[in-house]
């Protein structure tokens, strides 16, 4: 979720580049003309292909053919992917993403399927030579992500992850104000997400006959159709996700990791507890939790759910009252910054005024697509990597097995798996069984 759109004007993302000293590739000189739905031949400008037309991935999409030409629209629901290719005429369609991968005309890949599809469509992609925008929680697993990382690396490819407050000025200017010590020192971080989804039993139905379920279900465990378990619902079941602990979680976990600098890969302990339970034969994701977190450099997070309709009744007693819905409190020594999509507040007017702060945003790039077609060309690192997106979506994943587990638990961020008490249980946790033949074996 999360699909408030924040858009800078070409033209800014052309100056950052300038600024930033990057050679400009030919195509960003045609900024200014209209998108083209053709490759044209006197174009430089890249190719790309979608991959799950649903809303996110066709939102990326229409961002995307502001820089690059739209070759390719691939979904397994034939219904959604008639609606992409009318709105992308020059595209060829189609309902094998490993049929795209292979296309040669295709420059790079925007993945919008949902999370228990990202990992194999992006290492295949990865392998094919394609660079990738994959929408966020990166994977579905920890397991995953050790694997995408350790690809995209091998096989020197772009991969930015869909987590574009990475590339918010609002959010970008919190974490330099956290960073070089305005708040004090840095205690204790509330990352606020919403409610998800309560409800059920629900009934399965006839399979509509546009949408072709086992491909859909991919690598998770098979079941009836359930209209409530496909199309954008997808991430209230613990089959497919982690609710809005990876969902939302993905967004404001990755600014609490990202907060703590370069040294933090990720949290040292987790305790989670179910606020709610969910209801038998329903969305079986928890709607409402709480999960804690500690790091190596003393800092402590508290990630939970604001209850849509209690909203002041999920916040610790600490927590600046109005503020947090849907956000991240940042607590030090000397005073508070909240930073959300709406919103940068702080505890004294003056913590946010410091010219010299706000000054410098760090790199140029504010389109957070546009920062990925600005690294296609130069193949500098973009702005929310595949690292990136594997720490931010780990923290979530970590969250998720504490939860299930209902057990305090030991992470060592440095090698990846839990220790101590509960560790053999929780390891096993790290990767998930994916049904034949939506494995590893289906991209080979
Ligand atoms: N960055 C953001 O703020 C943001 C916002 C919303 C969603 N998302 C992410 O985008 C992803 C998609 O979410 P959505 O809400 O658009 O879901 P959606 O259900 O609307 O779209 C997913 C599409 O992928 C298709 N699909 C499924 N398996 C496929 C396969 N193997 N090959 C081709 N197509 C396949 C589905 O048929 C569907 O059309 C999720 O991972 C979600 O977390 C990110």
């Amino acid at each position: 979720m999360g699909m408030t759109p924040f858009y800078f004007p070409r033209r800014d993302f052309l100056r950052g580049l300038a600024v930033a000293g990057a050679t400009l590739p030919a195509w960003t000189t045609h900024a200014a003309e209209p998108a083209s739905t053709t490759r044209r031949k006197d174009s430089a400008r890249p190719t790309v292909a979608l991959i799950g037309c649903g809303g996110m991935g066709s939102y990326d999409l229409s961002d995307a053919a502001k820089f690059a030409d739209v070759v390719a629209v691939c979904d397994v629901d034939t219904g959604r992917l008639a609606a992409a290719g009318a709105k992308y005429p020059a595209a060829t369609r189609h309902t094998d993403f490993r049929q795209v991968v292979q296309l040669k005309n295709v420059d790079t890949i925007i993945n919008g399927t949902p999370d228990h599809w990202h990992t194999l469509i992006n290492l295949a992609a990865i392998r094919a030579g394609k660079d990738v925008y994959s929408e966020k929680p990166l994977t579905l697993t920890i397991d995953e992500g050790i694997r995408l990382v350790r690809e995209v690396q091998r096989h020197g490819r772009v991969l930015q992850t869909g987590s574009q407050q990475r590339s918010d000025r609002r959010f970008r200017l919190a974490i330099r104000l956290v960073q070089s010590g305005r708040i004090g020192q840095l205690r204790h971080i509330l990352t606020s997400l919403p409610s998800g989804r309560h409800g059920g039993p629900f009934a399965s139905k006839p399979m509509p006959a546009e949408l072709n379920w086992d491909v859909w279900q991919g690598q998770t465990p098979r079941h009836d159709y359930v209209a409530e378990r496909a199309h954008s619902n997808f991430r209230y079941w613990w089959d497919y996700g982690a609710g809005t602990l990876t969902d939302w979680g993905a967004h404001h976990n990755d600014v609490a990791l990202w907060a703590q600098g370069p040294g933090i890969a990720g949290p040292v302990s987790v305790t989670a507890q179910t606020l709610r339970d969910p209801v038998p034969g329903g969305f079986s994701f928890p709607s409402l939790y709480r999960v804690d977190y500690t790091y190596a450099n003393g800092v402590t997070q508290t990630c939970q759910t604001v209850d849509s309709e209690n909203p002041s009744g999920g916040t610790t007693g600490s927590t600046p009252p109005g503020q947090m819905v849907n956000g991240v409190l940042f607590q030090g020594s000397d005073g508070w910054i909240f930073v959300s999509r709406g919103k940068l507040e702080a505890s004294r007017a003056e913590i946010l005024q410091d010219p010299d702060a706000q000054a410098d945003f760090g790199p140029a790039h504010e389109n957070h697509v546009g920062n990925f077609f600005a690294c296609v060309a130069s193949r500098e690192t973009p702005a929310a990597s595949a690292s990136v997106g594997h720490r931010a979506v780990s923290v979530c994943h970590l969250g998720a097995i504490a939860l299930r587990l209902g057990r305090r638990l030991q992470w060592d961020p440095a090698a990846e798996r839990f220790k101590g008490d509960g560790a053999r249980e929780a390891n096993r946790q790290l990767a998930r069984e994916m049904r034949a033949p939506f494995n590893y074996d289906y991209i080979a």
